[in-house]
Formats: structure tokens, C-alpha cells, sequence
């Protein structure tokens, strides 16, 4: 038996939760697994209403969870920032789901905005580092001359030759953010992309970096992406700079297998890479600490310029679902689900909107449980 957190969220979160769930519910009683999911109510219409985002009590009960399900966040009638870094990231920070795992899979019968590829082609992962980075949350803005406090960590910053380009003395508005990785944080993340290119049998592994500019922290990165890679003799490696990896996803995606990346580059690179599998209904991906509790979510957000239309499409929220279920060691069931997911997507008679067709969210959900039966 699981205890399943659920989280659906705002926006088209709780419509495709509930596909999700059905989809995960059909699944356990052909396989025998027991659910019990722990539904919690965080997002933008409990904080309308409360004033609560996600407390930490809620935090410390999903600690004896095995894992959470995750629809989508953000709305409109809430500055943007509050809702993603109070609920989502602040999730993933508190059980340190260092690992952020993005399979890029074009699913034959898939609409791909590339000409001359098929799925074949399109077949590799994105691990994302999900903890530091740019994420950590350590910034300000101010007046140089309204607040001194700011302005000291500006002149230590300017100490450590960090270059500011303005007149301290000057009133201008400033701001600063800071990334940093640390040691062991990327040697988790890199050792994680390297178990999973054995585990699956791919041969390469490319690191992703702008260590040609940001020559500290992502120097540091490849040191380490280097001291980590000679361990795995059989398996490849390349680095490529940001800039030039969303030239090639698009160029020759088949090159790729397994791509691990800092925590910003990689938010960047995976929404361009749900769009060569088809779309970010599509795309699927978890959080993950392979030691603690994990959780599961669509690489989309909560699109809600078309929320409560029975239109979205449920299906990166259930290979979500999957992945869940693989990652709690139910091989065979989270593989059905696959398996029930690419004949829909083959066949193409249940077809959701951003796919060109135009079956409801629910009708998609529907037809994956009916597909599961045969599978
Ligand atoms: C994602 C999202 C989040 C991120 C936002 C909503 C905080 O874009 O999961 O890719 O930047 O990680
Ligand atoms: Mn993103």
C-alpha cells in the first residue's frame, strides 16, 4: 500500500490530476497495488481565501508519505513568484529532490514540428539539477543610498570582484541575484546522470554549461563533471555550452541520450525540448530524491487561459503518474501505463486539442484506462 500526497493545484491542475489518478487507480487494481491518496488543497484559491500557502506542518505529514502527485501552479490573480517559489520550489527544497528527470520522447503518431524526424530520432533524458543554481533564492533589490544594509553586501560582493557596473554612491536602483553550486550538490546530480546512462545502456552523456563566460561556478561544474566521468569508462562524454544545445536539439537530437544540466539552463532547455517531442502535453517529469520523497509533475504549467474547458491534455500529467510508480519499483504497472499511452497516441482516434484532435481531457483519460485492459 502507497500514501500518496496529492497536490492538483491551480488552473488545468485539477482537471488533469483526476485523468491522472484514474488512469493510476485502473492501474493498481489490475496489478494489485493499494492507494491512498492524501489530497491537500495549496494554491492560488486557497491562498485567495487563507492566506496560507504551504505550511510546513503539511510539509512534515508528507514526510511519511511515499510520494507526491502534482498538477500545476500559478494564476493570474497572483504575482508571479509567490505561488511557484512558496509551494513548488519550496517543496522540492525541503525534501531536497535534487534531481529533476525529464524523458524527451517523441511517441510515434505524435505531430513533431521538426521536419525529417521521427521517434526513433527522439529518444534521450534531461537530468536537471533542481536544488541550486540560480534557484537558491539569494538576491535583493534596492537604492544604493536608501539601504544600507544592502549596499554592504554589494561592496563585499564588489570586493570579491564580482564587477558593478554603476556608481555606489549613486541613488539607482539595483538588483542582484546569486547562483552558486555546491561540490557535492553537483556531484549527486552528475553521479545520477552517469547510474542512469548504465542502468539504461546509453553511451553518452553530455554536461551543460556557459563555462566559456560564467567561468566560476560552472568551472567548477565541469571539474567535477570531468572527476565524476572517469568512473564510467564505457560511456561517453561531451560538454556543450547552453546556447549552442538548443541549436543542436533541434539540428540532431539523435545525438543525445542522456544531457545533465545546472538547475536554470536546464528549465530553459527542457520546454524547448518538450516542443521537439510534441508539445508540452507530452512531457513528463519527476523530482526525485532517490532517498527521500519524491514528486511527480508535467513539465507545463497551469495554462489557465484554457482551465475548466475539458480541453487540456491529461497525458504528461500520466506518464507522470508512471514514472511514479517506476520510481516506487512497480516496473510492470508504470510501464502499462506507457504502453497504454503510446497505442492512444498511435492509433490517433482519441486525440486532445494541442495534438490537432479534439477529444476532451476526460475522453483521453478514458480511452488510456480502456487501452490499459489490453496492454
Ligand atoms: C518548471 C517550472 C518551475 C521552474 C517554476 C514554475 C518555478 O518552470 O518546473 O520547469 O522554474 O522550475
Ligand atoms: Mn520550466
Amino acid at each position: 500500500m502507497y500514501n500518496i500526497a496529492l497536490i492538483p493545484g491551480d488552473g488545468i491542475g485539477p482537471e488533469i490530476i483526476k485523468e491522472g489518478k484514474k488512469v493510476i487507480e485502473a492501474t493498481s487494481s489490475k496489478y494489485g497495488l493499494e492507494i491512498n491518496w492524501i489530497e491537500y488543497p495549496f494554491g492560488a484559491e486557497h491562498y485567495l481565501k487563507t492566506g496560507e500557502l504551504l505550511p510546513n506542518s503539511a510539509l512534515k505529514e508528507i514526510n511519511d508519505m511515499d510520494a507526491i502527485y502534482f498538477g500545476a501552479i500559478g494564476d493570474p490573480r497572483v504575482k508571479p513568484g509567490i505561488l511557484e517559489k512558496e509551494i513548488l520550489l519550496k517543496t522540492r527544497f525541503y525534501f531536497d529532490q535534487y534531481i529533476n528527470l525529464r524523458p524527451i520522447r517523441l511517441y510515434k503518431g505524435v505531430p513533431c514540428p521538426l521536419k525529417d524526424k521521427n521517434p526513433e530520432d527522439i529518444n534521450f533524458y534531461v537530468v536537471r539539477e533542481n536544488t541550486e543554481d540560480f534557484y537558491i533564492g539569494i538576491g535583493g533589490r534596492f537604492k544604493a543610498r536608501a539601504n544600507q544594509d544592502h549596499l554592504e553586501v554589494l561592496r563585499k560582493l564588489y570586493k570579491a570582484k564580482i564587477q558593478v557596473d554603476f556608481n555606489l554612491e549613486q541613488e539607482e536602483e539595483v538588483a542582484y541575484q546569486v547562483g552558486l553550486i555546491s561540490k557535492p550538490g553537483t556531484q549527486r546530480v552528475i553521479k545520477y546522470a552517469f547510474e542512469l546512462a548504465k542502468k539504461k545502456n546509453l553511451k553518452r552523456v553530455t554536461s551543460v554549461d556557459k563555462a566559456n563566460v560564467l567561468t566560476n561556478i560552472y568551472g567548477l561544474w565541469r571539474d567535477i563533471f570531468e572527476e565524476v566521468s572517469s568512473q564510467y569508462p564505457d560511456i561517453e562524454t561531451e560538454f556543450s555550452f547552453v546556447d549552442a544545445i538548443t541549436m543542436y536539439f533541434i539540428q540532431r537530437p539523435e545525438w543525445y541520450r542522456v544531457v545533465v544540466t545546472p538547475n536554470m539552463f536546464g528549465d530553459i532547455i527542457t520546454d524547448l525540448a518538450a516542443m521537439i517531442q510534441g508539445g508540452l502535453g507530452i512531457a513528463a517529469g519527476g523530482n526525485i530524491n532517490p532517498e527521500g520523497v519524491s514528486m511527480f509533475e508535467p513539465i507545463h504549467g497551469s495554462a489557465p487561459d484554457i482551465a475548466g474547458k475539458n480541453i487540456s491534455n491529461p497525458t504528461a500529467t500520466i506518464l507522470s503518474g508512471a514514472m511514479m510508480l517506476d520510481h516506487l519499483g512497480e516496473i510492470k504497472a508504470a510501464q502499462a501505463i506507457e504502453d497504454a499511452v503510446e497505442k492512444v497516441l498511435s492509433e490517433g482516434k482519441v486525440r486532445s486539442h494541442d495534438l490537432g484532435g479534439n477529444s476532451s481531457t476526460i475522453e483521453v483519460g478514458d480511452e488510456i484506462v480502456k487501452k490499459l485492459k489490453e496492454v
